[in-house]
């Protein structure tokens, strides 16, 4: 059965509705959602209440391109073979075009900064999908820096990270330039109910 058959709300249907986009309008996302997204994210449940994160949002087309080839470059020399055939396509581009590139870096010294920012994240790809703009998570923001001389190459290129942060999830945002896709299936068999 397909989801719309058994949303119950909307905000279920957004989640249900909610795909990555991989092909972008070249236009920009307006202000006033951004700043929707953005609040959306900082409204994501934190450990005790800390908000560890940090919002960055790129949306120069040059920076956004040198940052591209240097995390394209991260997957073609990955360990893992999916990544390193995706990349060595010489149209494959990591930010998939996307006229906006947000990265949410957390404190390494709070409790739970990984899973601080991820739930921000996630926030604000619903946020965005229920405004009818398109998202995808993009990780070789996250390899990049994690690779030798990865925060340097970021200092470097004017990435404004504070101090004492690491990207912890990164994502694209654009008006899609594509029919919804489907959703995979659902894998069965993942849920217990003990009463
Ligand atoms: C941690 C994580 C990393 C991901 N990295 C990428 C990526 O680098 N590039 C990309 O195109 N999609 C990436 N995705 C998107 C997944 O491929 C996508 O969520 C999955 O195929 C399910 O499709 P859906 O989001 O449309 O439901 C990532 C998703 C997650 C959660």
């Amino acid at each position: 059965m397909p989801p719309r058959e058994i949303a119950m709300n909307e905000t279920i249907q957004t989640i249900l509705d909610r795909r990555s986009i991989r092909a972008y309008q070249p236009r920009q996302i307006r202000k006033k959602e951004l700043q929707e997204i953005l609040l959306a994210g900082q409204y994501a449940p934190t450990a005790m209440g800390q908000q560890p994160w940090y919002f960055t949002v790129l949306q120069n087309p040059d920076l956004l391109e040198k940052l591209q080839i240097q995390c394209k470059s991260v997957f073609l020399h990955s360990d893992n073979e999916y990544l390193r055939q995706a990349a060595s396509r010489e149209e494959y581009h990591v930010f998939h075009h996307a006229p906006t590139l947000l990265i949410v870096s957390g404190d390494t010294q709070a409790i739970t900064p990984l899973q601080d920012c991820v739930l921000a994240m996630e926030n604000m790809l619903l946020a965005a999908a229920s405004l009818g703009i398109g998202s995808c998570w993009v990780h070789s923001v996250v390899m990049l820096w994690g690779s030798p001389d990865g925060s340097a190459l970021f200092k470097n290129l004017g990435i404004a990270i504070p101090q004492g942060h690491v990207p912890y999830a990164a994502a694209v945002f654009g008006y899609s330039a594509v029919p919804l896709p489907e959703a995979a299936p659902r894998k069965p068999d993942t849920v217990t109910i003990q009463q």
